[in-house]
């Protein structure tokens, strides 16, 4: 039996970090090997939003294959890729958008949010209102069965299930199968002030960040504000370093967790002991993308490399595409 298709993608804005990692990286890693696995950066999708800034687009772009490749994905596994080096995913895109009725791009709350809440930036445009379209595009060009994404995601997931039926239905013949959202309880882990980990909120551990940096913002972290001195009884459940404990130091969560409590333990310490256990894991991976970095024509290759498998497979369904709309000689 041959595997079952996954799809994903993230847009290049910048560093990947620790909440990006646990909440959709981690789990990439381990699907590759039960999954005929494609993951893939989505500049296009960048554009949506930031069209107007593009000067860091192929850093950021390259800056994200390292992190892929630092944090194990596996060109040899999976099919990594780059959006715009497969220009079948803008030939889908326009072909679905003829028959993408207006109302479902514009009741997305993706969509509707973002209106809302952009600020200055101009994001009133066709691009922008037909992000979820490319989506769609991107994922039923694969026919993937799964879509690995958070919960954010899923008006987008809902949106390419409408496409790919209405599609199927009007031009009769069923050329997408329509995929299912892979959603898989991920780590929870709050930036480094006590919300949630966002570039926005300036509160991330990227994995770009270095040894230092990293020490530095886990030892400047929030922890039980009530605790004022070392043998204060302390309050783990409310303390940010208590919750990164869970992700990194799983052993140690019911000592510290005492230690805590009764006043034992001192902040700092706890600290130091978290921040030792995060350089255990950082420090590899921000070691390799280093390495990957350094050398940009080789990162360029597997970016080409597999780009070029995954166009393989787009204009295979681009063929039974076009034949079922009836377009071309
Ligand atoms: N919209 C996704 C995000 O912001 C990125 C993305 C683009 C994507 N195309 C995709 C995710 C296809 C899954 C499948 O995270
Ligand atoms: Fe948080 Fe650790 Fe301090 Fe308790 S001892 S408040 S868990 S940092």
């Amino acid at each position: 039996m041959s595997k079952k298709i996954i799809l994903s993608g993230t847009r290049p804005t910048g560093n990947i970090h620790l909440g990006n990692y646990f909440g959709a990286l981690e789990n990439w890693v381990r699907l590759q090997d039960e999954y005929d696995c494609h993951f893939f950066i989505a500049d296009w999708h960048a554009l949506t939003t930031g069209y107007a800034d593009t000067e860091k687009l192929k850093e950021n772009t390259l800056s994200l294959m390292a992190d892929f490749l630092a944090v194990g994905l596996d060109p040899d596994k999976s099919t990594l890729f780059l959006q715009s080096s497969v220009l079948e995913h803008a030939e889908l895109f326009l072909l679905l958008g003829m028959n993408t009725p207006l109302s479902w791009l514009e009741r997305c709350p993706t969509y509707k949010d973002l209106m809302a809440n952009m600020g200055e930036k101009d994001i009133a445009t066709y691009g922008f209102l037909g992000y979820p379209a490319l989506q769609a595009a991107d994922i039923l060009i694969y026919k993937a069965d799964f879509v690995p994404v958070g919960e954010d995601q899923l008006p987008h997931l809902e949106i390419t299930r409408e496409v790919a039926r209405r599609f199927n239905y009007i031009y009769g013949k069923e050329v997408f199968p329509e995929p299912m959202p892979l959603l898989t309880k991920a780590k929870v882990l709050p930036g480094t002030d006590g919300r949630k980990m966002s570039k926005s909120y300036n509160n991330t551990i990227a994995l770009a960040d270095t040894p230092d940096e990293v020490k530095k913002k886990v030892m400047s972290m929030i922890t039980d504000p009530a605790r004022i001195r070392k043998d204060d009884p302390g309050h783990p459940d409310v303390c940010t370093v208590y919750a990164f404990h869970k992700v990194f130091n799983e052993e140690m969560v019911p000592e510290i967790e005492s230690s805590c409590k009764g006043g034992s333990i001192g902040c700092v310490a706890c600290k130091r002991l978290l921040q030792e256990k995060i350089a255990e894991f950082h420090t590899p991976i921000f070691e390799k993308r280093n390495t990957l970095l350094e050398n940009e024509d080789h990162l360029k290759q597997i970016i080409v490399a597999g780009s070029d498998k995954a166009r393989i497979k787009a204009e295979k369904t681009m063929q039974e595409v076009r034949s079922a709309v009836r377009i071309g000689v």
